[in-house]
């Protein structure tokens, strides 16, 4: 299974330098052994997508609504960020957990929508400090991967324990293997054999100089990353090593 690297901008970019990021990045991709995406925020998903045409870099969106259009002020549909040029979109990431009080049910009424409207969904779990220091994270996890992936669950799981996303505090090679396994079995025990082809991303505090080991851990189909994605170089760097793991 080929590995995904995918990049977070959250909300950074403007229009000129989301430009030139997807064309160092479109120009840097060539001849990666990995899959590349980025997810920039709903406002330059049109100018990068078109920037990143007929390269081998995909565009995703950070977010979606749960119905296709209506009277839903300032949110986004799905049906508009394939309009937009995305064809995949990150759900129920902690940001939106936390900010916008995001439940299980209402990531996984995201999900169908999104999946309807043709994208495919990163769906992203992950346990707080707090959880973590309790012995809950496994608990935890598994109940967000229970409660938000619809079935059948075509799309992509991404790991981010919270405390690690933006920190610079990465979780040790074990927590993550640990962890993965947890995921694999999880999946495996919710969809079956399908369970298996689901790729399962790491995200958090990934970089060029941790990235060979992160994306080495059984388990570990790729990353999804935040602040390392907002610079071509150490974007392709961290893509570099996940042709190599
Ligand atoms: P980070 O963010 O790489 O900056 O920790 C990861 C994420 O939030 O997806």
């Amino acid at each position: 299974m080929r590995q995904l690297i995918a990049g977070n901008w959250k909300m950074n970019m403007l229009r000129q330098p989301a430009i030139e990021l997807a064309t160092a990045l479109r120009d840097g991709a060539q001849g990666l052994a990995c899959d590349l995406l980025v997810c920039p925020p709903f406002t330059v998903i049109e100018p990068v997508a078109r920037a990143l045409a007929g390269a081998s870099v995909a565009t995703g969106g950070q977010d979606c609504h749960t119905a296709q259009q209506g009277a839903h002020t300032g949110d986004i549909s799905p049906t508009m960020l394939r309009d937009a040029g995305a064809s995949w979109v990150i759900l129920g990431h902690s940001e939106r957990r936390q900010n916008h009080e995001e439940t299980d049910e209402l990531v996984r009424e995201k999900v169908l929508a999104a999946v309807e409207a043709g994208l495919t969904p990163i769906v992203c779990v992950g346990e707080t400090e707090d959880q973590r220091s309790g012995g809950q994270e496994t608990e935890v996890v598994g109940w967000q991967l229970a409660g938000s992936l619809p079935k059948p669950f075509t799309g992509v799981v991404a790991y981010e324990p919270v405390w690690a996303i933006g920190t610079g505090k990465t979780a040790t090679e074990q927590d993550v293997a640990a962890m993965h396994a947890f995921i694999r079995e999880e999946l495996v025990r919710q969809f079956g054999d399908a369970g298996q082809g689901i790729r399962i991303l790491y995200g958090g505090s990934m970089r060029p100089q941790n990235a060979a080991s992160l994306l080495a851990v059984p388990h570990v189909g790729g990353g999804l990353i935040g602040g390392a994605a907002l610079k071509a170089d150490d974007f392709l760097a961290i893509a570099r090593a996940a042709q190599a793991g």
